[in-house]
């Protein structure tokens, strides 16, 4: 496969259309952003252990039957994906509260929450990424009804296995972060990626945070939080 131009630079990976048919390349970066771009730096070593890390998980969920970009991992930190459309909405699946859900309800960090919440965020950059319910959705045809009721499905299911999957690795899933995409016969599948820089990751036992809130709150010990995930998904412990 031949990697071709660049169709797309967003703010921790681009993409590349490639000679191959309904196939593109995506490349990790080291860059991070936070405060919708605001706080902006580098992580070493972060775009090639967010390929491993995404690629190891979106494998896993294939086995249990959620449909997903992945193709082939290439090198350290490019893999060929499907190409979709992305589907312009951000889903946010939370099991505990934290981060702006913590803030905008006044709840306290670390509250298991009673059931699980589904948000979803309007995809623009320009507009912070707002917040929207399933009527802005129908309003304004983010998504067609039908596509809404595949992503919630996934995403709920997502949330089930990855969760039980992560615990035995002493991680707890506190929220992450989707995207899905639509491939050229209309099929919704689960796109972007899935990594410490889209989930809240907690140690089980101590809380330590295993994610990008270490880069947010300029906690330290970024990288090495990212490593952890990935030597805990690779079978160490
Ligand atoms: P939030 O608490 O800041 O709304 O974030 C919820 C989850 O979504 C958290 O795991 C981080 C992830 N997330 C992204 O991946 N990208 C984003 O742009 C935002 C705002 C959150």
């Amino acid at each position: 496969m031949k990697k071709m131009g660049q169709l797309y630079e967003g703010k921790a990976k681009k993409v590349y259309a490639t000679d191959e048919k309904g196939v593109y390349i995506v490349s990790y970066k080291d860059d991070a952003t936070a405060l919708n771009g605001l706080k902006k730096g580098s992580i070493t070593g972060k775009g090639a252990i967010n390929n491993r890390i995404s690629n190891h998980l979106m494998a896993m969920l294939e086995e249990q039957n959620i449909p997903t970009h992945l193709v082939q991992e290439l090198n350290d930190r490019e893999t060929a994906v499907k190409a979709v459309t992305i589907v312009p909405l951000e889903v946010i699946v939370r099991n505990i509260a934290a981060g702006s859900l913590a803030k905008r309800l006044g709840l306290e960090e670390g509250l298991k929450l009673a059931s699980t919440v589904l948000e979803f965020s309007y995809k623009r950059d320009d507009l912070g990424d707002p917040l929207v319910n399933e009527y802005h959705i129908k309003a304004l045809a983010l998504a067609s009804e039908d596509d809404l009721r595949q992503i919630k499905e996934y995403s709920l299911q997502i949330n089930t296995i990855l969760g039980d999957y992560l615990l035995p690795l002493g991680i707890e899933l506190v929220d992450f972060k989707l995207e899905f995409g639509k491939t050229d016969d209309g099929t919704i599948i689960l796109a972007d990626e899935i990594s410490p820089d889209t989930c809240r990751f907690w140690d089980v036992k101590t809380h330590e945070k295993l994610d990008k809130d270490r880069f947010r709150r300029d906690l330290g010990g970024v990288e090495d939080a990212y490593k952890e995930v990935l030597f805990r998904l690779m079978g160490g412990l």
